[in-house]
């Protein structure tokens, strides 16, 4: 698990190797601090040694705390610089992996779960690296080291430390093990926290709409209060920790005393190396806390390691094709028995051994009830998703051999669910063209009626969209939508409900600059309006999993009953589609 992190480290080598040395040379200090003190007893004060002994250890005993914050302040810096690096590194790997993300891999990931590991998950792992750093090198060197001196100034003291380590890691084992339950349940209300959030933030309209505010505090404070809980919990239970190391801590000092004074009288040890030797035995002690801490920390970050490699281990379904030589583009749809499902679906195909040949330049709409496939029908065009069997050819070029930049950029798509960015009303429609003209943006405005209303906006073309374009109306950012399609210039155009939101009049100018500007562009709409299809070259009838017929409009109302039913639904209750 972890040789899948280095690479992120990798350019940070200098800093991982200094952090490490300048660590222990902290550690050091620290370490020969307790032995001036004992001098500066023995020597100064028991010895009658005065004042010209002291200085000398006490200018040292300065020199020394310098030296060793300063190393500290070097150690932490390049820890500083090759954690934070390596997050960096390591976000903008994933989401390089995310932007490669099929649809598929959409579904299986939701967005919330996503943020949570680019963020939350990548902090927690910088944390261990740089905790790791200090659990493998400074607590055991510490550790050791103290022990190492204990023995060589007092073998026979050094018993006590071997009564208080065994109980004292004893029962830190204990505490932490149940620590670690603790921790992951609060991880699990941190999670439960950020989806009430995400979910309410992004619905806070519907929220409002059904007025569902109360239902939503209510939701967010089971959350917050659930985290509030957990964090307690492991926090009180972690806290038990201080009273019994302090009173282990405090039983080993007063017996390492008791038995010192002994050897003290004997002349076999002096006071101020007695007082050297306490310090030296609560470090030792301390570092059995220490290491369990970072061990817990450790089994934190590796719940979140897992997390993260699922997503930078997943390989996206959707593969570039291979093919050099790539027909001309004319906008030729074939659908050969195609059969798709989701993967994350009910297991039902959605379409079942589907054929339709689309010819360039012909305007095609797809009708049919909702849930019936239309959507998912046209999203297999420009490979949203694969199909599970059959083929669908364009231009007589199977859709998995393009190259997907290039399958993309000879289709242009106008999404059911389709979203604008924050930015200006030129910015969102250069989206299909970053380099098109001032003439051709506004072009593509004219012919998807947008251009009138843009203009009666304060700032025309450079009025600025909130995210999500929430600021113009449902209509308004449909055309705004297919402007963005439209420029490409595409030999296919793919509008998938996209015009039920735009009033009739206005959708029949749409369509007319469709047939006016775009005579050699292939057409394909979905659409509910018998209005909006009538003028179709075809028309196709897609129900449950199949197309059920495919004709003109006058055709189809001799020959299919579906479409009978449309039509004699909208004669009598008005223009209304009711799916
Ligand atoms: N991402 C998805 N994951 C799993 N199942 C899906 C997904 N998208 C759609 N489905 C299912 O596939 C079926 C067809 O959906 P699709 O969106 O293609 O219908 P549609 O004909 O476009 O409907 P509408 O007219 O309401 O837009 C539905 O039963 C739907 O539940
Ligand atoms: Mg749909």
């Amino acid at each position: 698990m972890i040789k899948k992190f280095v690479p992120y480290l990798k350019e940070f080598k200098k800093q991982v190797l200094l952090m490490p040395v300048f660590m222990l040379l902290e550690v050091a200090g620290e370490m020969i601090l307790p032995l001036l003190i004992a001098g500066i007893i023995d020597k100064g004060i028991n010895g009658g040694g005065g004042l010209p002994v002291i200085m000398p250890y006490s200018i040292g005993m300065i020199v020394l705390a310098f030296v060793s914050l300063g190393c500290g302040i070097l150690s932490s810096k390049n820890s500083a610089v090759a954690t934070q690096g390596f997050g960096r590194n390591l976000r903008k790997a994933l989401f390089e992996k995310v932007q490669t993300f099929s649809f598929n891999d959409n579904d299986r990931f939701s967005s919330a779960s996503l943020i949570t590991r680019l963020t939350n998950d990548v902090r927690t792992i910088q944390g261990m690296v740089g905790m790791a750093v200090r659990m493998v090198l400074r607590t055991p060197v510490q550790m050791i080291a103290s022990l190492v001196i204990c023995l060589t100034m007092n073998a026979k003291l050094t018993i006590i430390l071997g009564v208080a380590l065994p109980i004292m890691a004893l029962f830190v084992v204990k505490i932490m093990k149940k620590a670690h339950a603790l921790f992951k349940a609060q991880q699990t209300a941190i999670d439960g926290l950020n989806n009430a959030v995400q979910e309410n933030l992004i619905a806070i309209r519907v929220v409002k709409a059904f007025v569902r505010e109360d239902y939503e505090r209510g939701k967010f404070k089971k959350a917050n209060d659930d985290l509030r809980d957990a964090s307690m919990n492991a926090a009180f239970h972690i806290m038990k920790v201080f009273p019994v190391m302090t009173l282990i801590l405090q039983a080993a000092t007063i017996a390492v005393y008791y038995w010192g004074a002994f050897d003290i009288r004997d002349g076999a040890m002096l006071t101020g190396e007695l007082t050297a030797y306490v310090g030296y035995i609560s470090r030792v002690l301390m570092s059995v806390f220490m290491v369990s801490q970072s061990l817990n920390q450790v089994t934190r970050a590796a719940a979140c390691a897992t997390r993260i490699i699922e997503v930078l281990d997943s390989d996206p379904d959707i593969k570039d094709g291979t093919a050099t030589e790539l027909p001309e583009a004319k906008g030729r749809i074939e659908f050969k028995n195609v059969s798709f499902k989701y993967r994350t679906g009910t297991g039902d195909a959605v379409l079942h051994d589907v054929s339709l040949t689309i010819e360039p330049g012909e305007f095609v709409a797809f009708m049919g009830g909702t849930g019936t496939g239309k959507s998912t029908l046209v999203n297999l065009i420009p490979r949203f998703y694969d199909v599970n069997d059959g083929q669908i050819l364009i231009d007589g070029m199977d859709v998995r051999d393009y190259p997907i930049e290039e399958l993309r950029s000879r289709i242009g798509m106008v999404l059911q669910k389709n979203v604008l960015f924050s930015g200006t009303i030129r910015e969102n429609i250069l989206w299909g063209k970053p380099d098109a003209t001032e003439e051709e943006l506004r072009q593509a405005a004219r012919d998807a009626q947008a251009e009138e209303f843009i203009l009666a906006t304060p700032d025309g073309y450079d009025t600025f969209l909130e995210q999500g374009g929430v600021n113009v109306s449902g209509g308004q950012k449909q055309r705004l939508c297919i402007a963005r399609a439209m420029l490409r210039h595409p030999s296919i155009l793919i509008l998938d409900d996209s015009t039920s939101p735009v009033d009739t009049m206005t959708e029949a100018a749409i369509r007319e600059s469709f047939h006016k500007n775009l005579k050699d562009t292939t057409v394909v709409i979905i659409a509910q309006r018998i209005s909006s299809v009538e003028t179709a070259d075809k028309i196709v009838i897609v129900d449950d999993d199949h197309i059920a017929a495919v004709g003109t409009h006058e055709e189809l109302l001799k020959t299919s009953p579906i479409y009978q039913e449309i039509y004699q639904s909208q004669q009598e209750g008005g223009a209304m589609p009711n799916g």
